[in-house]
């Protein structure tokens, strides 16, 4: 079980934040994407990137990034600071990105995530995700599998 939810405000990130999700990413993964590649995904009208912030001090203590393939929400990066995590923010984050894109009409959420990963693995599979398949060395870094997983998966997508 997580310590109880700590409070944080969902809010929309954007260009201001890239200081600090840059910090939190470079901590929380031994391979962290780029500022391009947040750059990127912030400017992106399909994507929805969102931040949770805390209340108290107003830092950013997680982030969610997803974008919208066709009739799927593909969510790209999940990621809590690691000062923070085990305190629900996780949880929130997708909880709220749930609810903003089912608003948009669009139903399927899928997501790769490393073998070795067994702490997301376990928040995904609360939050309704199924095991769909293994992408077989898709981590280029030490070409470890990935498990695909989705959510309320569309019956026509392109799912294995
Ligand atoms: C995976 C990650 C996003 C979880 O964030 P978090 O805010 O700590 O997660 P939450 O506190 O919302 O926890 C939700 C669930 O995750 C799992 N979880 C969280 N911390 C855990 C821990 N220390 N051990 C085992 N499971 C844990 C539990 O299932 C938990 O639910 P529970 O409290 O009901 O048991 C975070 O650990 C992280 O940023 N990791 C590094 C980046 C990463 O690997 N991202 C995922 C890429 S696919």
């Amino acid at each position: 079980m997580s310590a109880p939810p700590v409070p944080v405000e969902i809010l929309r990130l954007g260009s201001a934040h890239l200081d600090e999700i840059e910090s939190i990413e470079r901590r929380a993964y031994p391979t962290p994407w780029s500022r391009t590649m947040f750059t990127g995904e912030l400017a992106k009208p399909t994507s929805r990137c969102l931040g949770a912030f805390d209340v108290h001090s107003g830092r950013l203590a997680g982030y969610v990034i997803a974008s919208r393939y066709v009739d799927a929400w593909h969510i790209m990066n999940v990621c809590v600071d690691p000062d923070r995590q085990g305190h629900g923010i996780a949880r929130v984050l997708l909880e709220r990105l749930f609810a903003l894109a089912d608003s948009d009409g669009r139903q399927g959420y899928t997501l790769e995530v490393r073998v070795s990963n067994d702490r997301a693995i376990r928040l995904y599979e609360q939050l309704g995700f199924v095991n769909r398949g293994i992408r077989r060395a898709y981590y280029t870094d030490n070409r470890e599998d990935a498990i695909v997983m989705w959510r309320d998966e569309p019956d026509d997508s392109d799912a294995p």
